[in-house]
């Protein structure tokens, strides 16, 4: 079973393909390439709003503010980035909907918004306002969050061609455990991964040859698996280690990390729907 958008909604295929011969795809589809611009700028805005401030959650980045001012000055970017990746995605999505509505990363793209904006919405900011106290509501908002994230990761993973791009998630997850971890911790974090990378490049490109897929595809996922698996572990036990800390607990640490993780997948997703 395939899940495009098209396969959860096949009554709307006749309006999915009128949409970009009426207002607004019919007068944006010239102006596609100017339009996706400002989808990748509200991008680079929302992206560096949230890392910021999940940042500090985590307790690195800029330590010279408090999270409330790091949310004093940082909030009303964070609006302005998911108004404009919005607007503007449905903009082009109008001009461009029948690729959308038959791709698979489209829907763990959607589905990665709705996670992000109620990790965004719930959580990150309500958090940073309190100074890092996570209250209940934000309690409730972020396990409700992360089961939708995995949902959409689910859905990324079983879109076939477009899967590949959780690397990227997997990739963004390594560097942020990198700046966030202190001391022998991120020695030996670092460590382990170097030899996950260059036993990675010797059974991909020595012991088995470029084009010889029935061993390199199930070896390049038993790798993705083990570089979740030592990425996590190791952010679980900096998060431990570290205790409290002067603002926030293990539990806000994760959050955070994953209220990052969330845009970048769906970042992912947007890109990935392009090879599909
Ligand atoms: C209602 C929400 C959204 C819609 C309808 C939408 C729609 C689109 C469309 C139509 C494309 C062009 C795909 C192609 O033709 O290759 C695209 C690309 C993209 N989108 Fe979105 N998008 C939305 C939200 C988002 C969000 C929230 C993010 C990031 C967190 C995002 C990140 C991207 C990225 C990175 C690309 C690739 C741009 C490129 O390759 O130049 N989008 N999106």
């Amino acid at each position: 079973m395939t899940m495009a958008p098209q396969d959860f909604f096949p009554h709307l295929s006749v309006w999915v393909e009128n949409l970009d011969n009426v207002f607004p795809g019919k007068q944006v589809k010239p102006l596609f390439a100017q339009f996706e611009v400002g989808h990748i700028l509200s991008l680079i805005v929302l992206g560096g709003a949230s890392i910021l401030m999940n940042l500090r959650l985590i307790g690195v980045g800029i330590t010279e503010e408090s999270p409330r001012e790091v949310h004093r000055n940082l909030a009303v970017w964070m609006h302005v980035g998911v108004i404009g990746i919005v607007v503007s995605g449905i903009l082009i999505g109008a001009s461009n909907a029948e690729r959308l509505y038959t791709s698979e990363a489209f829907s763990a793209k959607m589905i990665g918004l709705l996670a992000a904006i109620i990790l965004t919405y719930g959580v990150t900011l309500p958090a940073a306002r309190n100074d890092g106290a996570l209250s209940a509501a934000s309690r409730i908002s972020g396990v409700i969050g992360l089961a939708i994230f995995a949902v959409a990761i689910w859905v990324f993973l079983s879109a076939k061609l477009a899967n590949p791009g959780l690397w990227h998630v997997i990739f963004a997850a390594g560097l942020v455990v990198l700046y966030a971890s202190r001391g022998l911790t991120r020695i030996v974090y670092l460590g382990g991964a170097i030899l996950l990378i260059v036993a990675q490049q010797i059974m991909t490109h020595v012991v088995y040859k470029a084009d010889d897929f029935a061993n390199l595809d199930p070896t390049n996922k038993a790798f993705a698996w083990g570089f979740v698996v030592w990425i996590l572990g190791s952010a679980i036990f900096q998060a431990l280690a570290s205790g409290r800390g002067s603002h926030g607990g293990p539990l806000l640490k994760g959050l955070a990390l994953a209220s990052i993780l969330v845009w970048i997948m769906t970042a992912a997703a947007g890109r990935w729907l392009a090879f599909a």
